[in-house]
């Protein structure tokens, strides 16, 4: 686990009580910064060891992965959550690491319930992956989920100077854009979504859709992963909201325009090839082959735990392989990483249940006395431990049903300093737009997967090497320093024509 200990720089503080949470005031910073990041995570999570004091650790998940070196490069301020419930009066003390200037926002515990675990991660999560699982409607939640983004809103429109750019992310913000123009007509605001935005057939559903455009509507600049998000989105502000559209430009009643546009996201793609290549990751991924007996091939997937991954039919594709003699143990080996995640919500722990119980009877089944068919971890590692398992790995298995982007997919094929490996990767992740030279696979088509993962494993190293460089090609065409440029440099457009 990686745990960094951040530099606090505390400065005064004015706790003034808003609802039930108590924010922070940092006088000097008021109205200061020029960019503002507003995520619902911080990059750091707030740890607490056994003796009680305070450390940080890196936040799970994607957003914060492609946001920080993002950050670091720019001077601005982010405001998020540090992860942690907070009761305590003047306990939201802003700090600087490396430059970062995070501003914490802190959710009370029924907040965690009702506005994270609830509407942010039962509702509007499954809902706009497909629903892969059942979506739930409780009004309680939507009053705590407009209560945050409020809270959010107004920490923004305090913390950003005159002008400022504002670019607020993801499903659990969409309502600050609308709430932040309202109180800061000054400032550029850009949203951006990172995980899918579904057709109007299960948008339809929310029974606050109408609010939850018009927040996004309060932006002047919307991004998504794909563009067949940014074109249901353009959809729905016709059908729904009945306003003027034209090509990727909303015209709201305010008599603004809003553009709607895909801006694939990307990694720090030289970061990643210089960890691979650095010595102690390169005998780092050695020692991990020779801890896993020296396979033939090494297969890997690396997700948080999470039902829209597709962890099941994977280990399934793969099991029935072994099972048919097609892999053999001891020649190969299934090393599956499930980072824990949102473990209080229920779907999340009936997955827990699911893939702890099918990898027990796999190996139970099918593995060897100190060879297991599938190597599986149930734990988050750091960077330089995930580049390891990347240069170890032959076939990176990347299936999920549904996901936004996929940066493992993009990290994988960074690591890949010599061209080879072998990625194999969901139709249904966004990266597959760009990286279709992977092995493409359907997670729903068992056979289909378990064809085309022989088909990988056996490729002429010829056609691997021509697929991996046709990979690292177009990766190195979009990092994710290229992203934000292109996503701000179109907001300041937008905010010329306003
Ligand atoms: C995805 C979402 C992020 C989220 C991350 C981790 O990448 O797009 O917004 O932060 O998952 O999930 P968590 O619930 O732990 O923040």
């Amino acid at each position: 686990m990686q745990v960094r200990r951040l530099q606090l720089k505390v400065r005064e503080i004015q706790p003034k009580v808003r609802g039930v949470c108590i924010t922070a005031r940092v006088r000097g910073m008021t109205g200061s910064a020029d960019l503002v990041i507003v995520a619902n995570r911080l990059p750091v999570d707030q740890v607490r060891s056994a003796t009680g004091e305070v450390a940080w650790q890196r936040s799970p998940g994607g957003l914060v992965s492609a946001l920080e070196p993002v950050m670091r490069q720019r001077d601005g301020a982010w405001i998020g959550w540090p992860g942690v419930a907070e009761d305590e009066v003047g306990s939201y003390d802003p700090f600087t690491e490396d430059g970062l200037t995070l501003v914490p926002v802190g959710l009370s515990g029924a907040e965690i319930e009702e506005f994270y675990e609830g509407f942010c991660n039962a509702t509007l999560w499954p809902l706009y992956h497909d629903v892969v699982a059942p979506p739930e409607f409780h009004r309680e939640w939507w009053d705590a989920y407009v209560r945050v983004n409020r809270r959010f809103a107004d920490r923004a429109a305090e913390i950003a100077a005159p002008g400022a750019t504002v670019w607020v992310h993801d499903y659990q913000l969409q309502l600050v854009p609308q709430m932040l123009r309202e109180m800061r007509p000054d400032v550029a605001i850009g949203f951006f979504l990172h995980i899918p935005f579904p057709p109007s057939e299960l948008f339809m559903q929310v029974p606050w859709r109408k609010e939850i455009l018009e927040g996004m509507l309060g932006a002047d600049l919307v991004g998504f992963q794909v563009s067949g998000a940014a074109a249901n989105f353009v959809r729905l502000t016709r059908s729904l909201v009945g306003l003027r559209t034209h090509r990727d430009m909303v015209m709201t009643q305010d008599r603004r325009s809003v553009r709607a546009t895909a801006y694939p996201i990307s990694i720090d793609v030289q970061h990643f090839e210089k960890l691979a290549g650095s010595e102690s990751v390169i005998a780092r991924a050695a020692q991990i082959r020779r801890s896993l007996g020296d396979p033939e091939r090494i297969l890997l997937g690396i997700d948080r735990l999470d039902y829209t991954k597709g962890i099941l039919p994977r280990l399934r594709a793969y099991s029935e392989l072994v099972a048919e003699g097609e892999f053999r143990i001891g020649e190969t080996v299934f090393v599956q990483v499930a980072t824990p995640s949102r473990e209080r919500v229920q779907q999340y722990q009936v997955l827990r249940n699911q893939v702890d119980q099918f990898v027990g009877r796999v190996n139970g089944d099918l593995g060897a006395l100190g060879r297991p068919a599938i190597s599986y971890l149930h734990s988050s590692f750091p960077q330089h431990e995930m580049a390891a398992l990347y240069r170890a790995a032959d076939i990176m298995v990347v299936t999920p049903f549904r996901d936004g982007m996929n940066l493992v997919a993009k990290e994988y094929v960074a690591c890949r300093l010599n061209d080879d490996g072998a990625l194999v990767l969901s139709e249904f992740a966004g990266a597959s737009e760009e990286l279709s030279r992977a092995w493409l696979i359907n997670p729903y088509d068992i056979n289909g997967m378990k064809s085309t993962i022989l088909a990988a494993s056996r490729a002429d190293p010829k056609d691997t090497t021509r697929r991996m460089k046709a990979l690292r090609r177009t990766l190195r065409d979009n990092d994710v320093a290229q992203w934000a440029t292109n996503f701000l440099t179109a907001l300041e457009e937008m905010r010329q024509l306003q």
